[in-house]
């Protein structure tokens, strides 16, 4: 009894609040998620009845200006952006001080749990859901947003098979330029569905979320990300570096003209990838008239080691480190 409540303060010590408190005119149900930034509850609303989610940012994160900007940000492309496949924003507040972000709550599964429990997936259930979540960010984009963060925990799948795609934490909106992927990049989380740009620390474009969106659709097909490694450094070089796996060679049922939509979303330059999200669209909702003459290309010339900025980091390290020790050993020299 004793060891599991302790066990319990061990898992969630930063809970805000508790099952049951009242925040502004909400009571809180359950705890959903602590991300980086924020805390995601489930809650319901006293004024009207309705179950809602509400995202409120740790103290940490209120404390700071860049990251107070950004949740800003959220809340303000929540609530304007408005699409079958976006999570419907339902306003925002401020309670002692403390802003947070309301959102309806989706009943299903995140698209990670779909791909840990189910994946591989045949073709007839990922093309319609990825030619949703295409659709989706078609929209944003067209309203200048790009999301830069798109991966399976971002993805909510409803109980209905709708997905819906949560999370403009990270999103990039044309006429703002304060906060740059650089920035984040370190800290960003996963680098498995990060594009070369990203990693490379440029802010990306639309492009960069076509082949984000293409990672996934590999991911649910063959089972397995492109790329994989036990770390952080591994994974970016092979996203800079390592050749595609031919879906349609690893993956009995999956026919060239799918592994070319695949390889054509996830190449490494932007510029041979699909312009934008409504010509991989198109290329899904006819996937025999794709173009197949990719495959014999591969992925794109691999990308020098030293445009990837952990790696350049790390080689001014080791240069600053050089010079220490040069200099040292030259003032050790100098001595009478
Ligand atoms: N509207 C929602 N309905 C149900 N679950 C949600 C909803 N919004 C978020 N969640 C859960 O909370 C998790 C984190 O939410 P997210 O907005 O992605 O926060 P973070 O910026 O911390 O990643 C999601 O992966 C999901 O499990
Ligand atoms: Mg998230």
């Amino acid at each position: 009894m004793g060891s599991n409540s302790q066990a319990h303060k061990d898992i969630i010590p930063f809970m805000m609040f508790q099952i049951g408190d009242q925040f502004d005119h909400f009571q809180i149900r359950s705890h959903l998620a602590t991300g980086g930034m924020a805390d995601i509850y489930r809650a319901y609303d006293i004024m009207n009845g309705k179950e809602v989610v509400l995202k409120i940012p740790n103290q940490q994160m209120i404390g700071d200006p860049a990251q107070y900007e950004r949740f800003q940000r959220e809340l303000e492309v929540t609530n304007t952006l408005k699409h079958p496949t976006l999570q419907r924003g339902l306003g925002s507040g401020q309670f002692n001080r403390t802003p947070y972000l309301v959102t309806e709550y989706v009943e299903g599964r995140s698209l990670r749990d779909i791909i840990t429990q189910d994946a591989p997936l045949p073709p007839e259930t990922v093309l319609p859901l990825i030619e949703r979540i295409a659709d989706g960010m078609a929209y944003c984009h067209e309203n200048n947003v790009i999301h830069r963060d798109l991966k399976p925990e971002n993805i909510l799948v409803r109980t209905d098979g709708q997905p819906t795609i949560i999370d403009f934490g990270l999103a990039l909106t044309k006429d703002r330029r304060r906060v740059t992927y650089a920035n984040l990049s370190p800290t960003a989380g996963t680098p498995d569905y990060m594009s070369p740009e990203q990693i490379e620390g440029q802010r990306g474009d639309a492009r960069t979320d076509v082949y984000a969106l293409g990672t996934m659709m590999f991911e649910m097909l063959a089972g397995h990300l492109p790329f994989e490694g036990d770390s952080y450094q591994v994974v970016v070089a092979q996203h800079l570096q390592a050749p595609l796996p031919r879906l349609d060679r690893i993956k009995p049922g999956i026919t060239p003209q799918i592994a070319a939509i695949c390889a054509k979303a996830m190449q490494r330059d932007p510029d041979d990838r699909y312009p934008d999200m409504r010509a991989f669209l198109s290329d899904l909702q006819n996937p025999a008239a794709a173009d197949v003459s990719i495959l014999a290309k591969g992925t794109g010339k691999a990308v020098p080691f030293w445009k990837n900025s952990t790696l350049q980091a790390a080689a001014v390290g080791v240069l600053i480190l050089i010079l220490l020790i040069v200099f040292a050993v030259a003032a050790q020299g100098l001595r009478p």
